[in-house]
């Protein structure tokens, strides 16, 4: 009998050829707001208002372009020392942006999470922070995780203490504590590690920003101020993050 000429199936043609390409994870530092409102002589608050359209729009083209996870540094643990007016506005922004956002969120599947000492926050906006993670919960395209009174630094010694609580209770074995028992210990637990962090303004700095998860992470810097980056400076940084070449130490 000849032998059947039942070829192995071909493996399924990916409909995007470039999809492997797409970061799971992308982390951005928006920063610039206050210099594009210096640029036009208006108050640095104009700057902010205009910077909360562009993570809107980010928002909505990391969902279409099949981006999974999107960290937004919205306020560090180190804004606290901007001038009280700077800082008890955007507050206003951040909860005025989620309640405004919520539904299109709900919409686009996007679910809200949040990082950083959220304690720290006026109690209204913690409480549309509450809202709009509950409203968004079952979103399963997108997680967007706003980095709110979010510091590198203390989120390690927050995990430290943890950790060192736990092991000095006798519930966890010092040997055991590993890279993965850490990161699990991290307000990140949930989330992979970013493959790309993108800082708008052109600093080449951290500012305190994730700094155990982005050991291996690719970095994009851009001079676009924050307000004037939208879907087409992001679709820029992805097509420059599908050009690079991962090795994680190996050749
Ligand atoms: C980023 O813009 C927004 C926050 C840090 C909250 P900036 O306010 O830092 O703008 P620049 O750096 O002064 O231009
Ligand atoms: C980093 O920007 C923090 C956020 C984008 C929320 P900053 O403007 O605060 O950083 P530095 O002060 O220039 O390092
Ligand atoms: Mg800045």
């Amino acid at each position: 009998m000849p032998p059947t000429l039942t070829a192995p199936l071909a493996p399924p043609v990916p409909a995007d050829p470039d999809a492997s390409k797409v970061p799971r994870h992308v982390a951005v530092i928006m920063d610039g707001n206050g210099r594009w409102a210096r640029e036009r002589g208006l108050p640095r608050i104009k700057g902010h208002e205009e910077g909360s359209k562009s993570a809107g729009a980010v928002v909505q083209a990391c969902a279409d372009a099949g981006v999974q996870y999107l960290t937004l540094y919205a306020f560090s643990a180190e804004n606290w020392r901007r001038p009280a007016a700077e800082v008890s506005a955007l507050m206003k922004l951040l909860e005025r942006f989620l309640r405004e956002k919520t539904p299109e969120m709900i919409k686009n599947g996007v679910r809200l999470r949040a990082i950083g000492h959220l304690a720290d926050l006026p109690a209204a906006c913690r409480k549309q922070i509450a809202l709009s993670m509950e409203a968004t919960g079952n979103g399963q395209a997108l997680t967007l995780i706003l980095a709110l009174s979010y510091g590198g630094r203390n989120e390690i010694i927050d995990a430290v203490r943890r950790l060192a609580t736990q092991a000095a209770a006798g519930e966890i074995n010092p040997a055991e504590i590993d890279e993965a028992v850490f990161s699990g210990t991290l307000d990140t637990a949930d989330y992979p590690d970013p493959d790309l962090l993108i800082r708008t303004s052109g600093e080449m700095r951290l500012s305190n920003f994730l700094l155990w998860q982005l050991s291996y992470t690719e970095i994009y810097v851009t001079r676009k101020l924050w307000p004037d980056f939208r879907e087409a400076e992001l679709h820029e940084a992805l097509r420059d993050y599908a050009q690079r070449s991962r090795r994680f130490g190996a050749i």
